[in-house]
């Protein structure tokens, strides 16, 4: 999409800021969620991910807090949840776990580290990113945040700084460990694209969506918490590339890894495979894509999710479900859970001609096999994330 204030989204927030503000906003900027599509785990490993950004947005309206008393205080509104937060810019530590709010106040932090001084403001929020389903909402705000925060303060930072940002509110003010996959996602998607993103180069490309293939999302409703078993995992994936002398496990091929598998006990050995095969496999993916060989690519995505349930343990059994109720349905290419794993989504690659029933029976099939509701969506690859000033 391109941003507008013709997007009835981006309206309503204008015509709410000044009832819950007192004044208007000035900015708008909208940044996208995103489905990781092959490359599990590999980000913070300095591997490669191929991801798409999605149709599913994260938007905000924003404008500097005129009221001189309040100069230190900001204040939220998620129009959604219709949940208000206020906090002081000479407060910033202190946290409540949890909350929505985090994720800005981390950005705030962020900010100011770099030595960006950040005025006090208002912020309306909103999106239909669903929430703690493995599509990074958290990415999708903070990244909207950053674009328009950036205008506000005209400090002018480049994408990678911007990613960096948000992977430093993640790290450092909410707790999760997480590498710059979401965030790079989401601002450097391009319609009817993936991203190929290289986290050693942190150089994107943009490779064509297969032509007559859609993508169907499944939410498994299991939520999924990254704050404890990602933290695990990474540390795995540390202590494997530390043993196996190298910088990250990037650096390992699937032969080197066999070659050095004694020097690691059984888990780590585990994870370590599921993370440097993956790797091996987002560039036979890109081969296939540049081969036209549809089937071969969605082939390594079931691969890439039988690595998840049985090498790196990211996977349940309610996403297991729904990738094997996949594969049995026309029109599958390939199907994998998508992002930290515990939980959270399945995406797969379908026939586009097929997708709607797809869809239909993944839904039947759930309801079936685990009583469970879910209500799969068919979703496309968008543009990045984008600031409006009307400054
Ligand atoms: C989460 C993290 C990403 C990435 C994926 C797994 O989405 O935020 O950095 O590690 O998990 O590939």
């Amino acid at each position: 999409m391109q941003i507008s204030l013709q997007d009835p989204v981006l309206a309503s927030l204008a015509q709410a800021f000044p009832g819950q503000f007192g004044h208007s906003a000035t900015l708008f900027a909208c940044a996208p969620g995103r489905l990781e599509i092959l490359g599990n785990h590999t980000d913070y490993n300095q591997g490669t991910v191929l991801s798409v950004a999605i149709d599913r947005f994260a938007k905000v309206a924003v404008a500097a807090n005129p009221q001189a008393e309040s100069g230190m205080v900001c204040r939220l509104y998620d129009v959604k949840g219709k949940s208000a937060r206020q906090f002081r810019l000479d407060a910033l530590d202190r946290k409540v776990p949890r909350d929505w709010a985090n994720y800005i106040k981390g950005i705030v932090c962020e900010f100011n580290a770099l030595g960006i001084v950040v005025p006090a403001f208002d912020m309306l929020v909103t999106g239909d990113v669903p929430l703690s389903a493995g599509m990074s909402s958290s990415a999708a705000l903070e990244m909207a945040v950053v674009k328009a925060l950036d205008k506000l303060c005209a400090s002018g930072l480049d994408w990678q700084q911007m990613a960096r940002i948000g992977q430093g509110a993640e790290n450092h003010y909410v707790g999760a460990n997480t590498g710059l996959m979401d965030q790079f996602s989401s601002l450097m998607g391009r319609q009817g694209h993936l991203i190929h993103s290289d986290f050693r180069s942190l150089q994107v490309a943009n490779v064509p969506v297969p032509q007559g293939t859609s993508f169907v999302v499944a939410n498994s409703h299991v939520k999924h918490n990254l704050t404890n078993e990602y933290n695990e995992r990474r540390a795995d994936c540390e202590t494997a590339s530390r043993l196996l002398g190298v910088e990250a496990l990037r650096d390992v091929t699937p032969a080197q890894l066999e070659a050095g598998r004694s020097r690691l006990e059984e888990r780590v050995y585990r994870r370590a495979r599921h993370v440097v095969e993956e790797i091996d496999r987002v560039e036979r993916g890109c081969r296939a894509l540049e081969e036209g060989d549809v089937s071969a690519f969605g082939a390594l995505m079931d691969l890439s999710h039988d690595s998840s349930r049985l090498n790196f343990e990211n996977s349940c059994p309610e996403l297991d479900t729904l990738v094997s109720l996949g594969r049995k349905l026309p029109g599958h290419l390939g199907a994998r859970l998508s992002g930290g794993g515990f939980g959270g989504i399945t995406v797969h690659l379908v026939e586009s001609s097929q997708a709607e029933a797809y869809a239909r029976q993944l839904e039947e099939g759930y309801l079936r096999e685990t009583g469970l509701a879910t209500q799969p969506m068919i979703l496309h690859a968008d543009d990045g994330a984008q600031v409006l000033s009307l400054a």
